[in-house]
């Protein structure tokens, strides 16, 4: 169901320059595409196509990022008869978010072909798709978040809004209960674990198994002025992400998911650091700590 997403699009692409292109730069930046144009000398110096499909691509974080990179605005329109060395697909179930990428991909003079597709839900089984349609050698890159700004700030936020359930939360994650059943269900996904995502592979069937997977951590500061306060709290609650997490989680009620925006508002008046040489109100920021997982497997030839 994209409908969340579609309601949220706008929301997000306000953020996305701040929240996940920095990180979708650095997952495009480990790829190590070789870059066969520069731009005073245009030259064609590799026979393979290379392509690069981009699955979930929101707003298009890493697609324009590559579009940028490999398919700058001259060669772009330089290459349509020569046929291309690169070509970027961009997918995603959610027709809004497909809207604004194609915007702003018109917009910024860059060439990705943006198609609504429905990809898989299940997080493990979407790897194992990703990688079944690489080629041998090809690399399958995803990111997840470490552990970043949005637990902790949300945490914050219910010890503003109902002390009580924040204690019970923390307690929770601090005193684990007694095994119920002798047949314990099997382990989670952890995917803000650098050591459960080394070995990814193990969780998905990945086959032939990868010729090599690394993860490495990127790390990035969102800064959020004081004015963007309001407008920031409500992107955090409004995300569909976000939201099922938490849900997963089991820490907030209905009436508490309502008042995430005035707990975050209460918490960052307590933080408010002024940058330097700030004068007016809106000079005071807050910057915030996002880190994400950069996954890589190297596809192994059968
Ligand atoms: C957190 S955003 C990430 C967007 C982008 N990759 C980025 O780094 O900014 C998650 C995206 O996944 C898309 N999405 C969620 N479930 C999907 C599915 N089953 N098929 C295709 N896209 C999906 C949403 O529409 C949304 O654009």
């Amino acid at each position: 169901m994209s409908g969340e997403w579609d309601d949220h699009a706008k929301r997000y692409a306000k953020w996305s320059d701040r929240q996940t292109l920095p990180h979708a730069q650095f997952a495009f930046n480990a790829l190590e595409i070789p870059v066969p144009f520069s731009q005073s000398a245009p030259q064609h110096q590799h026979s393979v196509p290379v392509k690069i499909l981009d699955v979930a691509a929101g707003d298009g974080a890493f697609a324009l990022t590559a579009a940028r990179v490999l398919l700058p605005p001259p060669l772009s329109s330089s290459l349509e008869n020569t046929g291309p060395m690169y070509q970027i697909i961009a997918t995603d179930f959610s027709p809004e978010m497909i809207r604004i990428l194609a915007e702003k991909a018109s917009s910024q003079k860059l060439r990705v072909e943006c198609r609504v597709e429905d990809g898989q839900p299940n997080g493990i089984k979407c790897i194992e798709e990703m990688y079944r349609v690489l080629k041998p050698g090809g690399k399958l890159v995803f990111t997840t978040w470490s552990d970043s700004f949005i637990p902790h700030l949300l945490l914050s936020s219910l010890i503003e809004i109902n002390p009580s359930a924040a204690i019970t939360h923390i307690a929770s994650k601090a005193i684990s209960p007694p095994p119920t059943s002798p047949n314990p269900p099997p382990p989670k996904p952890r995917w803000s674990d650098p050591i459960w995502l080394r070995n990814i592979e193990m969780a998905a069937a990945l086959s032939p198994a990868p010729l090599d997977t690394a993860v490495a951590l990127s790390t990035a500061t969102v800064t959020v002025r004081r004015h963007e306060v309001a407008e920031f709290a409500q992107m955090v609650q409004a995300g569909p992400s976000v939201r099922a997490a938490m849900r997963a989680e089991g820490w907030t009620r209905d009436e508490d998911w309502k008042k995430v925006p005035e707990g975050i508002g209460r918490v960052f008046e307590k933080v408010y650091i002024p940058t330097a040489g700030s004068g007016g109100e809106d000079e005071v920021a807050v910057p915030l700590l996002s880190q994400a997982n950069v996954v890589i497997c190297i596809k192994g030839v059968q």
